[in-house]
């Protein structure tokens, strides 16, 4: 069985004194849980702040929202996996649809990126999401195979059976919509069939999160569809009550 993951994405909120202070309220109210993975995506630059305040609290995983392809060299404004591994970091968000379609990140991208953090010994969350127009001319499946493929291009076997996945239809995120349950189990079976035609059974260990206006009113709905085995929360994700609650969905 995999466990349910949840993890917050918390966009470019959440400076180091913010982010403190939710962790500070965020830990007094959530209690280790084996049933659970909990993991907390700060901006980069509140993530050694973020560790700090975790303290002995292994138990919620911490990760960077992206890195760059290199591990070293010449990249103004760039923060590279060895770097993020260093300041605590044990995951990393790859491909989000904002760095795609506000960045304008490629597949090729993406790749590496997922390739880098494999090399660095951090698990890659490989986000993909189809447009709206995508969804409505019937090529969501065909959007996030080609997405799921491409990122999936540099690793081996034992680096993809030990990432996760997330789907987010572009159109649902931050939008207040989201797709039904039943349209996240159809596109999250399609991911999972692919996954098993690349590692086989291996493919059983790797979670699918489901990510895209998620809130603590959907949130029991959505991980209850199947093949829904983990959440990616942004705007929901930044209040830790409201955090706590979805949590516990
Ligand atoms: P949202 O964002 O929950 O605010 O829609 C999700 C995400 O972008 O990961």
């Amino acid at each position: 069985m995999r466990r349910p993951v949840f993890a917050a994405n918390w966009k470019m909120n959440h400076g180091p004194t913010a982010a403190r202070a939710f962790v500070a309220g965020f830990t007094a109210r959530w209690s280790p849980r084996d049933d659970r993975t909990v993991l907390l995506f700060p901006p980069a630059i509140s993530l050694t702040t973020v560790v700090h305040a975790l303290g002995s609290r292994e138990d919620i995983g911490v990760g960077v929202q992206n890195i760059w392809t290199d591990d070293t060299g010449a990249f103004t404004g760039e923060s590279s996996a060895p770097m993020a591994k260093d300041a605590g970091a044990r995951f990393v968000l790859v491909g989000h649809s904002e760095r795609r379609h506000v960045f304008g990140e490629t597949d090729a991208e993406a790749a590496k990126k997922c390739a880098a953090a494999a090399r660095n010994d951090l698990t890659p969350i490989l986000c993909v999401g189809e447009l709206l127009a995508e969804r409505e001319s019937g090529a969501t499946f065909d959007v996030v195979l080609r997405q799921l493929d491409a990122g999936l291009s540099l690793l081996d076997a034992d680096a993809i059976a030990s990432m996760a996945i997330a789907y987010e239809p572009v159109w649902a995120i931050g939008s207040g919509k989201t797709a039904t349950p039943s349209d996240a189990s159809a596109v999250h079976a399609q991911l999972r069939h692919a996954l098993e035609k690349r590692v086989g059974a291996a493919a059983r260990a790797i979670p699918i999160l489901y990510g895209g206006s998620v809130n603590a009113g959907n949130a029991t709905s959505l991980l209850s569809a199947s093949g829904v085995d983990g959440l990616l929360v942004g705007g929901a994700s930044l209040e830790p009550d409201t955090w706590v609650s979805i949590c516990e969905a």
